[in-house]
């Protein structure tokens, strides 16, 4: 396989060329390109975006992306949706899923995604969708790129290899890429199979929290987030373009691969981040931080302190707290949670949240630590505890998460969630009534 290299910093000014002289020397557009390249502006953001926000990066490449046939709305049937959703429902119960069984078949990255959820507008740019994807092979003369926008991939099973306009970028479990709005790839599996979560993310790019009085440094640090170098494909053949556009799918062709970027420069662009190098900070004295404490990357909606969408997760770590009940505690919340598990146990279910399983807990939805767990937690020694071989996740959005048809009808549906916190039982005495 070819070198893959990286770029490191978070969405900084990269500037990077596979063949020498792709990239022009003191300005974006020369008159002509010493080699035959075409100068292409991607926007992340509108022109006048401020400055510290304002992401954008100019491709020079073998052909711009004017050059396809037209796209026509795709006839296969597939479990992808999009935002609103006719058919979708809005549950007060508490849901969860066993994983997405592999399938038999041969099916690709494109053709395997599922969505479970989503809420808001993908055409007025607020929102998400939560989808999950299963994939037994590469995607072949076929790319994908999606104008409602961006995907973050949680890989659960399976390295992937996701070959972009950008570059290159592998991930696997334990990791995570964001593909930017509008970005071609293609999904190529390292593994027999993947499968892994999808938040896609209408509302403004993904960024990293700001860290108040935590100081300037931890939770996820911007020196471990990496975009590939610039890597091109020279190849005239026929091929075939998805484009998901107002939460459809359509297709079209062409006859040269869209990824052939010879080198690029700038600030919009996918990049991949171990969470392993997530800095993880909670409580040294008593109770239960909330999970907000555990951000990595925040979607902000236009209200202050209220994120479209946020990604938290629940690495390895220490459970230190004296006098505490140390699971999450029993909670309602006006923000909707979808959970994920990537490997190993979560601390606040015994069983039945299981890795490449899901759940969600929408608004004023109470959930917490099942009756095993709770019993166990207010009867537990409480020396310091190392959480081992567990990685959780979860997607929190400030809009009620509609659950698709498929959802709720799937096999994988766990119809006795509900069951998990039934022997919760009355504990209270009334004082002096022993
Ligand atoms: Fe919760």
């Amino acid at each position: 396989m070819a070198e893959l290299r990286y770029q490191s910093g978070f969405l900084n000014e990269f500037a990077t060329e596979a063949e020498p002289g792709a990239l022009p020397i003191g300005q974006n557009a020369p008159q002509k390109h010493p080699l035959g390249l075409y100068a292409e502006q991607f926007s992340g953001t509108p022109f006048t975006m401020p400055r510290g926000r304002n992401r954008r990066s100019w491709l020079y490449r073998i052909r711009p992306s004017t050059v396809h046939k037209p796209y026509t709305p795709t006839r296969i049937q597939r479990l992808i949706r999009g935002w609103p959703c006719p058919d979708a429902v809005t549950s007060p119960n508490q849901l969860r899923w066993d994983p997405e069984p592999i399938p038999p078949g041969a099916v690709d990255f494109v053709d395997g995604i599922m969505t479970l959820g989503g809420n808001g507008d993908s055409s007025v740019q607020t929102g998400a969708a939560i989808h999950i994807y299963v994939a037994t092979r590469s995607m072949h003369k076929r790319f994908f790129w999606n104008a409602d926008g961006e995907f973050l991939l949680v890989p659960q099973q399976g390295r992937l290899l996701i070959f972009t306009e950008l570059g290159k970028i592998e991930v696997g479990p334990g990791e995570i890429c964001v593909l930017p709005r509008g970005l071609k790839y293609r999904v190529e599996l390292l593994e027999h199979a993947a499968r892994g979560y999808i938040c896609e993310n209408y509302g403004p790019q993904f960024r990293l929290p700001d860290l108040g009085p935590i100081g300037a440094n931890g939770l996820a640090n911007p020196r471990d987030f990496l975009t590939p170098v610039a890597a091109y494909e020279n190849i005239e053949e026929h091929v075939e373009v998805i484009a998901k556009y107002g939460g459809s799918l359509w297709c079209s062709g062409m006859e040269h691969s869209p990824l052939n970027v010879v080198g690029w420069h700038g600030n919009y662009a996918p990049y991949k981040y171990d969470l392993a190098h997530f800095n993880t900070i909670n409580t040294v004295s008593f109770d239960h931080p909330d999970p907000s404490i555990f951000t990595v990357l925040t979607a902000p909606s236009e209200i202050h302190g209220t994120a479209n969408i946020d990604f938290v997760i629940f690495p390895p770590r220490w459970m230190v707290a004296e006098n505490t009940f140390r699971p999450p505690w029993f909670h309602r919340n006006v923000m909707n949670e979808f959970m994920g598990l990537i490997f190993g146990q979560y601390d606040a279910k015994a069983e039945g949240f299981l890795p490449g399983g899901c759940s969600l807990h929408n608004c004023m939805s109470g959930h917490g630590p099942d009756a095993e767990t709770y019993e166990r937690a207010t009867s537990a020694d409480l020396k310091p505890v190392r959480l081992e071989n567990t990685l959780a996740f979860m997607f929190e959005t400030r809009f009620v998460v509609q659950t698709t048809k498929h959802a709720l009808e799937s096999r994988t549906l766990q119809r006795n969630y509900f069951e998990c916190w039934q022997g919760l039982n009355r504990r209270f005495t009334p004082p002096g009534r022993q």
